[in-house]
């Protein structure tokens, strides 16, 4: 299962390290943010909660307002729990008029919850996602890094239970 962080959520002493050992290859503390991020999210499993965003804030000397505002913006970060694998099924247009709701439904049934939620085993978590840029391979999803294009309920299905 996801691992909240703490209230109060402190970073790990090899986080603040690396982030020190980054500061002189970026030249601003707002440059380092998004190295910084990847560590905190890394080392508070998987996700940034307002502990951790304040933390990495308090790290920079940033305001947690910024930080939490790029956070928001860039879909790399998580602000909810999340699985250890990740399902962005695209809903969009092209993947919805080729059959992208009776993937959502598989996804559903499969998986036990809906979207946006984790496995209670933390195996995966799926969420319904714009566009991909894949349209010409409707429809598709990624899962973690990989494109998965012309999906049919049965691709879907088999690769989802191939997660381990
Ligand atoms: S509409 Fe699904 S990838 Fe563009």
């Amino acid at each position: 299962m996801s691992q909240s962080p703490p209230a109060g959520f402190q970073l790990p002493a090899e986080v603040i390290e690396k982030v020190a050992s980054l500061r002189s290859r970026y030249p601003s503390e707002e440059a380092l943010l998004l190295p910084a991020l990847h560590l905190a999210q890394k080392a508070a499993g998987g996700w940034l909660s307002h502990d951790v965003i304040a933390a990495v804030a308090d790290l920079l000397g940033l305001p947690a307002s910024k930080v939490a505002g790029v956070v928001s913006f860039y879909d790399m970060f998580h602000e909810q729990p999340v699985g250890r694998h990740r399902v962005r099924l695209c809903t969009n247009l092209s993947c919805q008029l080729r059959g992208a709701d009776e993937l959502a439904a598989l996804l559903r049934r499969e998986l036990g919850v809906d979207a946006g939620e984790v496995t209670p085993d933390g195996r995966c978590s799926w969420v319904e996602f714009e566009c991909l840029g894949s349209c010409d391979t409707a429809p598709m999803a990624m899962i973690d890094e990989d494109y998965h294009e012309n999906l049919t309920p049965d691709r879907l299905l088999q690769t989802v239970r191939r997660l381990d």
